[in-house]
């Protein structure tokens, strides 16, 4: 009458739920997302991301040496583009002076063992908030797959690692690694944001990047409809045949389906972005005391790993490190 099998046995000691532990979050695993801008003297709060701050190249620096510190592998830089120098093609994305490169080179030369992550897409730089050129009200792919074959040159010259396609354009991985190669960046890794669904999670970053006010419409032509499973197997089916080394998924906690179905499915390192929203969440909820932060922080990066990601772009980065630093 009594339970043969009692799952709790192995959970009634530290040591013991230690020892069946499954999966582990580590350092290794998180990519820091930081929101750099031309305007920020030395930092700039974001009203939708209390503990996010739009830094200076003198605050970065500054941020890229605590995060090589803290042992974590990699920055993704996000552009706040000052509107004076936006316009409707996003021509700012492809000055190779311009904030992108430099920051890339400011860390570099602060930290040179820390990988760079670039968005490559027009958005922050347009003056309509889309990804790409505008004809109509039409997004116009192959007309927009040329400017971000230049703008991931552009951040491939100034040192840039890692080129990140966030656009959703049709045909991008293929083209921007063909231009790569022909330019001698062999070396220069495509993380291809393949899975990138049209989400109302993205609205504090839209703020962070000063892209909320100017966006007319929405992105549902070119990002993926949030119903869908099926496609996202397919886009990165097109992405790995194109040449991506690794692909995301985005946003991530709503989506730890589609990670799942991804790690599943294909041979590639998936990570996954926890989005400006899912970091909001969290932040709202602990600062009106009604969840712990810190503890929904841990747990929702571990979920990641669980759900079998590589690793996790996320603005809690630097926190999570000194946690898992003790
Ligand atoms: C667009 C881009 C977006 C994010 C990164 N690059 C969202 C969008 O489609 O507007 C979102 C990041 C976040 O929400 O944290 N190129």
């Amino acid at each position: 009458m009594y339970p043969n099998t009692r799952l709790r046995r192995t959970r009634q000691a530290d040591w013991s739920r230690r020892l069946v532990r499954e999966n582990a979050l580590s350092v290794n695993d998180l990519i820091w997302s930081v929101v750099v801008s031309d305007t920020a003297d030395p930092v700039e709060p974001v009203a939708a991301m209390p503990g996010v701050e739009r830094l200076s190249l003198a605050a970065l620096a500054k941020a890229a040496k605590e995060a090589q510190a803290l042992g974590i592998p990699a920055m993704a830089i996000f552009p706040h583009i000052d509107p004076a120098k936006k316009d409707d093609a996003g021509s700012e994305a492809l000055n190779a002076d311009g904030l992108v490169p430099n920051a890339i080179r400011t860390i570099k030369d602060a930290a040179p063992d820390l990988g760079v992550i670039c968005d490559v897409a027009l958005d922050p730089f347009t003056t309509h908030g889309h990804d790409g050129i505008l004809q109509g009200d039409r997004i116009a792919n192959d007309e927009t797959v040329e400017r971000l074959i230049e703008q991931a040159l552009v951040q491939a010259d100034a040192g840039c690692d890692v080129v990140a396609p966030s656009d959703m354009m049709d045909g991008r991985i293929g083209a921007i690694r063909e231009a790569l190669e022909g330019e001698g960046h062999h070396d220069t890794m495509i993380l291809s944001y393949a899975a990138k669904y049209a989400s109302g999670f993205y609205g504090p970053y839209r703020e962070a990047i000063g892209s909320a006010a100017a966006l007319k419409g929405d992105k549902q032509t070119y990002q993926m409809d949030p119903s869908n499973r099926d496609e996202c197997l397919r886009e990165v089916e097109l992405d790995i045949a194109e040449g991506a080394d690794m692909v995301m998924v985005k946003p991530g906690l709503p989506y730890l389906d589609i990670v799942r179905a991804l790690s599943d499915t294909f041979p590639v390192p998936v990570y996954a972005f926890q989005v400006s929203g899912e970091y909001a969440m969290i932040e709202a909820a602990a600062a009106n005391g009604w969840i712990d932060g810190d503890r929904v922080m841990m747990e929702s990066l571990l979920a990641f790993k669980r759900a079998g990601a590589a690793g996790v772009i996320t603005y809690f980065a630097r926190r999570a490190a000194m946690k898992l630093a003790g």
